[in-house]
């Protein structure tokens, strides 16, 4: 079994984790949260998402926090662009990619954007098209595509219809994310051969909360597949506000801790990533989520 020989992680930290804390966090601290992840090595940062004021508050700063980032060569800093309207003001605070989501399930669809599957994909047609215009990447993601908070299970054929639906539209790569993280490591890989499908190996990632403790076999399962791009989140932050229950994302640290331990390179400094995610923690008045900075703090103690 030959695994991939370099992972690139994309942390989405900033975006997904900071969208569902009920405390607000400054834009000044989510600023320096994207500082250290760029010190710690992350060459992708998911920085924030350009939706409604009314439905998610917590990303309401996503100008300033663009605005005040000191950009580093290589980093791409990616938001979140639900329409029009936020891809235009993602392209004025000058992100370099642009990340469109429809769901494998029509409940959450609605529930999350307020339409219907089909309209959401219409809704991305004129963003993807504006966005490579002016040079952007455009990444989607499949959300529930392992399961729906409303619906239950999805199967493989709904994930399909999304991978399909994105490839019509032209986006240059396709995430398949477990949003309410209920999806095991077989089930995964069935997902993904889906994606595989429309897309190269290249241009599909993984995206895994970590609700029932399944995030990390859910990574290895996808990495037997070849796949070589994940999006995790520094201290196990994240969730989304229309998926009650669901938590965090599986932990950037336990990600990269895995990954080095398979011999398996990724350019991120443990130790600079475990002080970010210290940074955010203490920030928020809760312990880390990432069992391995846990760990290694608890090392540390005793010596
Ligand atoms: P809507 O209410 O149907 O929008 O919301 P609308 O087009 O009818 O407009 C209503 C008002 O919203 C108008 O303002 C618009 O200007 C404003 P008003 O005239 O009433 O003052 N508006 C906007 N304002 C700022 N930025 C915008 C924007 N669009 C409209 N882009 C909408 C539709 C999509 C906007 C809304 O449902 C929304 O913002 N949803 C976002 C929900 C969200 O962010 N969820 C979490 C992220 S997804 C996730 O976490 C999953 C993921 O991690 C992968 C995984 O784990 O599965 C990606
Ligand atoms: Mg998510």
């Amino acid at each position: 079994m030959s695994l991939p020989s370099k992972v690139t992680l994309v942390d989405v930290g900033p975006r997904d984790g900071l969208q569902n804390e009920a405390q607000m966090v400054a834009a000044e601290h989510k600023i320096e949260l994207v500082h250290r992840l760029q010190n710690a090595g992350l060459d992708a940062i998911e920085v924030t998402s350009f939706v409604s004021p009314r439905w998610v508050p917590q990303m309401s700063d996503n100008a300033a926090v663009m605005a005040g980032l000191q950009r580093r060569a290589g980093v791409r800093y990616s938001a979140l662009t639900p329409n029009r309207q936020g891809f235009e003001a993602a392209l004025a605070a000058k992100v370099d990619e642009v990340v469109v989501f429809a769901a494998a399930s029509e409940s959450f669809s609605r529930k999350n954007i307020n339409c219907s599957v089909a309209e959401s994909i219409e809704r991305f047609r004129p963003v993807t098209q504006a966005a490579h215009a002016a040079g952007l990447r455009v990444r989607g993601v499949i959300s529930c595509a392992l399961g729906c908070p409303y619906e239950g299970d999805v199967s493989p054929d709904a994930v399909e219809r999304v991978a399909r639906a994105m490839k019509d539209l032209g986006v240059d790569h396709l995430g398949v994310a477990d949003t309410i993280g209920v999806g095991t490591p077989l089930k995964v890989q069935h997902a993904l051969e889906r994606a595989l499908r429309h897309f190269p190996l290249d241009e599909v990632s993984g995206h895994f909360h970590d609700t029932y403790g399944q995030a990390l076999a859910n990574v290895y399962a996808s990495l037997q597949l070849g796949i070589h791009i994940f999006d995790t989140s520094v201290a196990g932050l994240g969730g989304c506000p229309y998926a009650q229950g669901a938590t965090g994302n599986v932990a950037t640290e336990d990600v990269v801790y895995l990954l080095h331990g398979l011999g398996i390179p990724t350019g991120i400094d443990l130790p600079a990533l475990i002080d970010a995610g210290t940074f955010i923690s203490t920030l928020l008045h809760r312990p880390t989520g990432s069992r391995v900075a846990r760990a290694m703090a608890a090392q540390q103690t005793k010596s």
